[in-house]
């Protein structure tokens, strides 16, 4: 379909599906948003007439099988995620779907056994931050061995607040599978055991406290990650790797710098749209580009990367419950999934 547009619907119009649908309206070319789906009917009406899209649904399944679309983009909670990729290939579509693919390696092991039996590669998973600046660019920086060999990786995720409905583990299956795929793809390495921790003193947060979780990979590196869902003052991603020669420290993007009261600050965002625009911006345009090119991203996350980071996080939760490290066992990776 090289030169067509292709032909969307984006399922669950909530701050995700509503800032993919305005990417895919109002910035990136050779798209036709026609659908909005959300449970709420009044959610989906609302973005739709935003940005100037024909179709409402509250049917998810329906929303992903319709004859009238070529693409699906799935931002509705993480447990709708497999089965609605799973429906979309089925009715042959492609699919960019939010984090986590699932929260479940098992449905992971059935998306990839659907996209083997299909023939194609038709999922992309939301894993952004591949497609972040800061993150390429310290990645290119590792492979050319600026730093020498990588050996340990600090990572922490703090967001202001937790949702309501933010529970412990949702540290773990929810925000830290963009850190496990961070790692992953950062060291070209894969994550073979994982210990989770939680600070004794901490009173803020109730259910959703700060995790600290330390990882080992195949290789023997370590890494830390602490995701701290409840920070107060901002959304913060940062990572600094540690080589032999050096290390390197990622940059979020800053606009101004504020002086006043005798201080210097730099403001924070509210939340990861911001901080991670052009990641977004750039994900969704890769996407788009593969469909009509029939050429999966070279670097895009797929649904291999979306069963390890599942992997890892059930490990977690185990290590959580059990205090103890935790092996992380995968199943032999599919050729079908490159090497
Ligand atoms: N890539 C990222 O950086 C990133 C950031 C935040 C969230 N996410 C992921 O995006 C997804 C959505 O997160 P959000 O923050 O937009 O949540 P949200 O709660 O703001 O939106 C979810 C929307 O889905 C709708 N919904 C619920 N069940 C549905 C169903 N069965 N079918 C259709 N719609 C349904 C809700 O009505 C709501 O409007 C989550 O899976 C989350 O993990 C990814």
């Amino acid at each position: 379909m090289v030169n067509m547009n292709v032909r969307i619907a984006v399922i669950g119009a909530g701050v995700m599906g509503a800032d993919h649908a305005r990417l895919f309206a109002d910035e990136l070319p050779h798209v036709e948003l026609t659908t909005i789906c959300d449970a709420s009917e009044e959610r989906a009406r609302s973005i739709a007439e935003q940005f100037g899209v024909a179709n409402v649904m509250t049917d998810p399944v329906e929303a992903a099988t319709s004859d009238g679309i070529d693409a699906v983009v799935i931002a509705s909670p993480d447990e709708t995620h497999a089965s609605l990729t799973i429906a979309a290939l089925r009715a042959g579509k492609h699919v960019l779907c939010e984090k986590p693919l699932s929260q479940s390696s098992q449905e992971c092991i059935q998306v990839m056994e659907l996209e083997q039996k299909i023939g194609a590669r038709r999922v992309q998973l939301g894993f952004m931050r591949r497609f972040d600046p800061s993150y390429v660019e310290v990645r290119a920086q590792l492979r050319e061995g600026a730093i020498g060999k990588a050996v340990m990786l600090h990572c922490f995720h703090r967001n202001v607040t937790a949702p309501a409905n933010f529970v412990g583990q949702m540290a773990i299956t929810n925000s830290a599978p963009h850190e496990f795929d961070a790692a992953r793809y950062l060291l070209d390495d894969e994550i073979v055991a994982i210990s989770v921790f939680r600070p004794d003193v901490a009173t803020v947060g109730g259910q959703a406290m700060p995790v600290f979780m330390v990882l080992k990979t195949a290789a023997g590196r370590l890494v830390n990650v602490e995701v701290n869902n409840n920070a107060g003052y901002g959304y913060d991603v940062r990572a600094e790797v540690v080589g032999e020669l050096g290390s390197m420290f990622l940059r979020a993007p800053v606009h101004s710098e504020l002086h006043a009261h005798q201080r210097a600050a730099e403001l924070y965002p509210t939340d990861w749209r911001p901080r991670f625009a052009e990641a977004y911006r750039l994900q969704n345009k890769a996407w788009i580009d593969s469909i009509r090119s029939g050429q999966p991203p070279a670097f895009a996350a797929n649904a291999w990367d979306g069963y390890c980071a599942a992997r890892i996080a059930e490990a977690g939760v185990t290590a959580l419950n059990s205090g103890t490290q935790e092996p992380i066992v995968l199943i032999d990776k599919p050729a079908f999934y490159g090497s």
